[in-house]
């Protein structure tokens, strides 16, 4: 069961630059809310966003102004991220059910849909909330990106409410409420800076 962790966690440090923490840090998540995750479920948490690391024609792009749910954006993000894992995991010759069940899982990453869904999405969720809180923040700073208070706040309220487990939601709230304080801070900050 390491092996096929082992390789996936250097490929993901290998090619996800500046993102490789946030996934990291959902594996982590997944291990500490729910210490009997399977390793579809640990490997789907691990590498759940990895279309972002290989950029190309068909990349789909967020448009912050479409809200943080805009599921045309979702589904092609998560179909293009399982098939970018699935190509990995095969090269891997991981066995087939196994890298089946890790593609259905990060299909639905964003929303969930059963028990083992649910607890990788609320990983993804605990993992954002704890480290992908200040790179929202500096995009707010720079109108160009788009991300305005209103559309980061509306973000960070999603990746909180999405959450189905009440377990998880228990450990996100306090993660939750600080990114809501942090935001209104560097809010303030310009508006009075002005
Ligand atoms: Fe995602
Ligand atoms: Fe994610």
């Amino acid at each position: 069961m390491e092996s096929l962790l082992a390789s996936a966690r250097s490929w993901v440090k290998e090619h996800a630059g500046g993102q490789a923490l946030h996934l990291l840090k959902t594996e982590e998540w997944l291990k500490r809310i729910n210490p009997a995750a399977s390793e579809a479920m640990l490997l789907a948490a691990l590498t759940h966003d990895m279309e972002r690391a290989f950029p190309g024609p068909d990349s789909p792009k967020q448009d912050p102004s479409r809200g943080p749910d805009d599921p045309l954006y979702l589904q092609a993000h998560s179909e293009r991220s399982a098939r970018i894992v699935g190509d990995f995991l095969h090269e891997q010759q991981a066995p087939p059910e196994l890298t089946e069940e890790v593609m259905a899982l990060i299909r639905v990453h964003e929303v969930g849909g059963w028990p083992a869904a649910d607890w990788v999405q609320a990983a993804d969720s605990l993992s954002f909330l704890e480290v992908n809180v200040q790179p929202f923040l500096n995009m707010m700073s720079n109108a160009r990106t788009g991300w305005s208070p209103e559309n980061v706040r509306a973000k960070f309220s999603w990746m909180y409410t999405r959450i189905r487990l009440p377990e998880a939601r228990r450990w996100a709230s306090p993660l939750y409420q600080q990114a809501l304080e942090r935001l209104q801070q560097q809010k303030d900050f310009f508006e009075t800076g002005r």
